[in-house]
């Protein structure tokens, strides 16, 4: 049987990740797809128990942060996502592996090399098929969050944190084109599910 296909969802607060995985599931499931729409950090319980600890409060290092969420996501891997691809059912995540290369690297400062070999023995070969990166001014993801009541503990950062966000999603983008594709936040609801869709159909499903 064909191995499912793997889709993550990626961007700051607010970016609209959640709605949009969700439109997506919903299209696959019109095309016949089975698919499991699932989260980081959690996914499965273990995971969502340490997703409880790890937002609730701060750790005292950015190292222990940095490993609960690789340990979350070695759960996650092992008791949902590699079992459901090899099903050939398809998997749609929101944040997966580039939030803890931005926000563990490029914000906290964990070691891009750590980062990798981390990656290398838990991750792999389960990395994403293809990585929607959802772009809006940090500004209207706040605002979009705050309205919500949807704030989490990072969404406290200075704007600066936020900028630097933003730009980590966007240089991965750039250095992973084959994986990644950046889609305009800010852009209509409706509008942004379509163009979603219609890379998914092109790139995955082989429709002109
Ligand atoms: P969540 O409430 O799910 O935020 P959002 O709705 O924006 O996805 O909280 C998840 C937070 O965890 C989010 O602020 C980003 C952070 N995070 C990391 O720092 N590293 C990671 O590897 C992951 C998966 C999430």
């Amino acid at each position: 049987m064909a191995r499912g296909k793997f889709i993550t969802f990626e961007g700051g607060e607010g970016s609209g990740k959640s709605t949009q995985a969700s439109h997506l599931v919903t299209h696959l499931g019109g095309q016949g797809i089975e698919t499991v729409l699932t989260r980081e950090p959690g996914g499965v319980p273990f995971a969502e128990r340490l997703r409880e600890l790890i937002l609730a409060k701060k750790p005292a290092t950015p190292i222990t942060e940095f490993l609960l969420f690789a340990a979350a996501r070695c759960e996650h891997i092992a008791e949902l996502i590699e079992p459901v691809l090899s099903l050939g059912q398809w998997v749609v995540c929101d944040r997966y592996i580039d939030s803890t290369r931005v926000y563990q690297g490029r914000l906290a400062g964990i070691d891009a090399d750590l980062i990798s070999v981390v990656e290398a023995q838990t991750v792999a070969p389960n990395f994403p098929d293809l990585t929607f990166i959802l772009d809006v001014n940090p500004r209207i993801g706040l605002a979009r969050a705050e309205a919500r009541g949807e704030l989490s503990r990072y969404d406290a950062a200075s704007d600066e944190a936020h900028a630097t966000l933003r730009q980590g999603f966007l240089d991965i983008a750039a250095a992973e084109p084959n994986r990644c594709v950046v889609v305009d936040g800010s852009e209509d609801e409706m509008e942004i599910a379509r163009q979603i869709a219609a890379v998914v159909d092109r790139r995955l499903l082989g429709q002109a």
